[in-house]
């Protein structure tokens, strides 16, 4: 059901599903493998150090934690209540949720809206507003946080920990790239799987996060589509004066726009139209998941780019020109070198390297050379922010290099000024870029992927201008 307004009562209480001090998991089933039992043993496993309590009317004992017949039973406060029980009971289930006053619900359970049951979606859905108890989902994964370590899903694990908040509206999406927020060192503070969005929405979440929650800094948006466009507008506008918000909107193909409507009730809209929209309500596009997880990284750990100047700083021609074309694709055409950082910028080159933007050090730059040239080039008053271009070669070890790149990001952080860094080449590479996230630096593999990431962090730089 469309969500009224943006509510305060839900942005106030999304805290008890983000952040819950006690679950009640209401259908944890006996056997192994079955859904329920699986978010009973996720929460143990994730490291969930508030209280459990299975709920299931045929069992005294789930996982070795006592079970209850009814939420009802349990004798102490359930800030959180998720459903799995089948679609036909989970309007009982709420009711005694109600009774019992949890203070949020997430409904795993499918078989709502998106099968065309909506009675029964729109039943549910006014209980939890009457009683003014947000409800996530149904037909979701869960909720995971990874600072908190609530793995309240049948997701594989928690996601590494980080500082991006991502709401999807794919469930099935989300935990199968768990794994690849691992590889990638990804860092994710929170997952929320919103599937039918019933209740709770995308624009209640994005304030939430942007005033409720300290361990977030970007939101990632998985869209298919948005039946609240006025208050999703608003909800970005409020939000992005303290936090980027970046989406990704799937379904925009006649087909697709189907499949969204099959997978979560969702009318998909056309691309042109979501354009508009996301432009006046200053979100961050994404080009596709990548993209999405990519821009969402670099504005999850460092500040917007408040200059138009980008310095790109390589080793290599070719990776230069790549990164020149990309410039303009996201918006950050490349300038040329401010005339009193050109001297500065040859001290560290061969007389064949080449001071304009892109700086070329050469094959011949050592880390030191790096590091040089990128504080100065930091440190210059004229310049937004700095991309590290590194292509691998035989006389430099990635790791010196990923280690004074983590020294510069020190500087850069002092200046409050973007660093992204682009490390190209083989395993050795990708143990350096690996360190380098780890550490907080945004590294990428290839120059369109760091240019995609320093664009999104001009635009949230001038976003923040306008406001
Ligand atoms: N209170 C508490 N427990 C109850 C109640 C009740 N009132 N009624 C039944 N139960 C128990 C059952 O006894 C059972 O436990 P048991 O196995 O120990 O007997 C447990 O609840 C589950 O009930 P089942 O009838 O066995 O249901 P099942 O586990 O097969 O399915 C489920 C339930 C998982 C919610 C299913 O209906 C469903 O919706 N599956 C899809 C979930 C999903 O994919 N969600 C979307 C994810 S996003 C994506 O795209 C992947």
């Amino acid at each position: 059901m469309r969500i009224p307004k943006i509510r305060d009562y839900v942005i106030k209480n999304l805290k008890y599903i983000m952040k819950p001090r006690s679950i009640a998991i209401i259908g944890a089933a006996r056997e192994p493998g079955k859904i329920g039992n699986q978010v009973v043993k996720n929460l143990i496993d994730g490291g969930f150090n508030g209280k459990i309590y299975p709920i299931n009317p045929k069992a005294d004992q789930i996982l070795g934690l006592k079970a209850y017949p009814t939420v009802k039973a349990v004798p102490d406060d359930v800030d959180l209540a998720i459903i799995v029980v089948p679609a036909r009971v989970v309007k009982s289930v709420i009711q005694d949720c109600v009774e019992k006053k949890v203070k949020g619900i997430v409904v795993i359970t499918s078989g709502f809206s998106e099968v065309g049951n909506r009675e029964l979606e729109d039943e549910i859905v006014s209980m939890c507003r009457k009683y003014k108890i947000p409800l996530i989902g149904p037909n979701v994964v869960g909720v995971l946080n990874a600072t908190q370590k609530v793995n309240a899903s049948f997701g594989p694990k928690l996601p590494y920990k980080g500082k991006i908040g991502f709401v999807s509206q794919s469930g099935a999406l989300v935990i199968a790239l768990i794994g690849w927020t691992w590889n990638q060192r990804v860092g994710m503070s929170t997952i929320v799987s919103i599937g039918n969005k019933a209740d709770v929405d995308f624009s209640e979440l994005i304030v939430y996060f942007a005033e409720e929650d300290p361990d977030t800094n970007a939101v990632a948006l998985y869209i298919e589509g948005l039946d609240a466009g006025p208050e999703f507008v608003e909800a970005c506008k409020r939000a992005s004066k303290k936090i980027p918000i970046v989406a990704l909107k799937a379904g925009i193909s006649e087909r697709g726009s189907l499949a969204a409507m099959s997978h979560t009730g969702s009318m998909a809209g056309s691309a042109r139209i979501y354009r508009a929209v996301f432009k006046q309500a200053g979100v961050i596009l994404a080009e596709n998941l990548e993209d999405l997880y990519d821009r969402s990284l670099a504005l999850s750990l460092q500040p917007p780019a408040r200059k138009d100047l980008i310095m790109v700083i390589t080793n290599g021609g070719g990776a230069g020109v790549i990164s020149t074309d990309a410039a303009e694709k996201y918006g950050i055409p490349l300038q040329d070198t401010p005339r009193d950082l050109v001297p500065k910028m040859k001290q560290y080159m061969p007389p064949f390297g080449s001071a304009k933007n892109p700086v070329d050090l050469t094959g011949m730059a050592r880390p030191e050379d790096y590091y040089g040239a990128v504080v100065d080039a930091l440190k210059h008053p004229e310049v937004g922010g700095v991309v590290v271009l590194y292509c691998h070669t035989a006389i430099t070890n990635p790791m010196d290099l990923a280690k004074k790149m983590y020294e510069a990001s020190k500087v850069a952080e002092n200046e409050n000024k973007p660093l992204v860094v682009c490390f190209i080449g083989g395993e050795e590479v990708d143990r350096a870029s690996i360190w380098l996230k780890e550490n907080g630096v945004p590294t990428y593999p290839s120059p369109m992927r760091a240019m995609s990431a320093m664009g999104a962090l001009r635009e949230y730089g001038r976003l923040l201008e306008k406001l």
